[in-house]
């Protein structure tokens, strides 16, 4: 599907953006190794997350979905159990978080064979860094060409073990966290730097012995086995990932000032934020009551002038995915832009340094991508063309934003990838601009 945005705004009024991803998938997993209903309320509507409704029901749990007006589900799960799950294929579609989550639970069950698969993006993108943790723990687990998937994961009794993790990664995190809830002993993650906490909150409310430390500059993560999960009702917060796609080009299109709300300020969520307004951007947040064990609040965003940024270090993983975005808004800020010690973007639905790099010179920026990140050279703006999402979702919105803040237009070719995370986007887009 191909679509055309053309230079447009201001943007105004207010946008409560769809329910958060990471949130959703984690709501799904944990809800099925519970052994209760698990109400979640404001459960993610859009390809990945149902492809993790579609794997927890292929496991054994009851699912019962019930979709609100305005494009979010309520959904209530009967868990199997800890040491419940059923054997079956899982097709994983697109969604990267369910695949490198879910093994770990699968790992420890007392019996049972498992295989996980997906789309053609999916079978390119790295399951090693979760088999590797996995084996060390006793597990069985294969994959295609040592790395790719699909993934085999067979039960067997697992050990407890301290895992130190050569980059920072949610997903692995997450993956190694599960399978220490049916191990033996604890199990430790330390990670160089810190990323996404949503698995150690969620499992904390579920009743799970969670102790977090800090480790010479390092963060580390420890959970003990449990008995039994109850993770009660999980309320799921906005998603600031999606937001930011209308904060951005509210901060570009002149004239615009427009306000967020119900977003999820948890703060291994909100680097590109700091990001921005390191760069210029006027933002005013404020946090309100949040969503169970999350902080939620609203953002306001206004037309902003740019300058260019170092971002690297400590700040990656807290704007992994803004990072595309951060990229744009820098095409259109004055002075250099360095993005640093983000490799990890490679193995995102794309190449993201590869196809974001390419994305913005088609449409007239100027950015040099580099083995860990990439240089753009601000030019106040870009001229207009084509791009082409190569079926990633964050690729395609990338586009729609550039084309409103343009000065001639982009056609955004394979637009249709929106759907992994924000069905809704383009209305919501639209209706901003009305
Ligand atoms: C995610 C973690 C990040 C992120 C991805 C979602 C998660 O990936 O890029 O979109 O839900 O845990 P990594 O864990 O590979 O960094």
């Amino acid at each position: 599907m191909e679509r055309r945005f053309d230079p447009a705004g201001p943007l105004r009024g207010a946008l409560r953006p769809p329910p958060d991803k990471s949130i959703s998938h984690r709501a799904a997993i944990v809800a099925a190794m519970g052994e209760e209903e698990t109400a979640i309320d404001r459960f993610l509507d859009a390809a990945d997350t149902r492809s993790t409704l579609a794997a927890i029901a292929a496991l054994g749990a009851e699912v019962d979905t019930n979709s609100g007006a305005d494009g979010t589900l309520a959904v209530n799960v009967r868990g199997v159990g800890l040491q419940g799950a059923r054997e079956a294929a899982v097709d994983v579609g697109n969604a990267g978080t369910l695949l490198r989550i879910l093994p770990g639970w699968l790992a420890g069950q007392p019996r049972g064979t498992w295989t996980l698969d997906g789309d053609d993006s999916i079978r390119r993108r790295p399951v090693d860094r979760v088999a590797e943790p996995l084996l060390a723990m006793g597990a069985e687990v294969s994959c295609r060409d040592g790395r790719l998937p699909p993934l085999r994961v067979e039960a067997r009794p697992l050990q407890g073990i301290e895992y130190q993790l050569p980059v920072a990664s949610a997903q692995v995190k997450s993956c190694v966290l599960l399978a220490g809830l049916l191990a033996e002993g604890r199990t430790t993650v330390i990670e160089p730097v810190s990323s996404r906490d949503h698995t150690e909150r969620m499992l904390a409310a579920a009743g799970v012995e969670v102790e977090r430390s800090e480790r010479e500059g390092a963060s580390a993560v420890a959970v003990q086995p449990a008995q039994r999960l109850e993770p009660g009702a999980i309320p799921i917060p906005g998603d600031p990932s999606s937001a930011a796609f209308a904060l951005v080009a509210a901060v570009l299109v002149p004239g615009s000032a427009m306000r967020i709300t119900g977003v999820c300020m948890n703060p291994t969520r909100t680097g590109f934020l700091s990001i921005l307004r390191r760069m210029g951007a006027e933002l005013e947040t404020e946090e309100d009551r949040g969503a169970g064990v999350e902080p939620t609040g609203r953002i306001i965003a206004r037309h902003s002038a740019l300058a260019g940024t170092e971002i690297g270090g400590q700040e990656v993983p807290l704007a992994i995915d803004e990072l595309p975005l951060l990229a744009l808004a820098a095409c259109f800020a004055e002075g250099e832009t360095v993005i640093r010690d983000a490799a990890e973007l490679r193995h995102k639905e794309s190449d993201r340094i590869a196809s974001v790099a390419g994305a913005l010179n088609a449409i007239g920026g100027k950015v040099e991508p580099t083995t860990d990140g990439m240089v753009i050279r601000g030019t106040g703006g870009v001229p207009g063309g084509t791009i082409d999402s190569r079926g990633d979702h964050r690729l395609a919105m990338l586009g729609a934003i550039a084309g409103l803040a343009s000065r001639e237009g982009v056609r955004v070719r394979g637009f249709d990838a929106a759907g992994v995370s924000y069905p809704r986007f383009e209305d919501d887009l639209r209706s901003l601009l009305s």
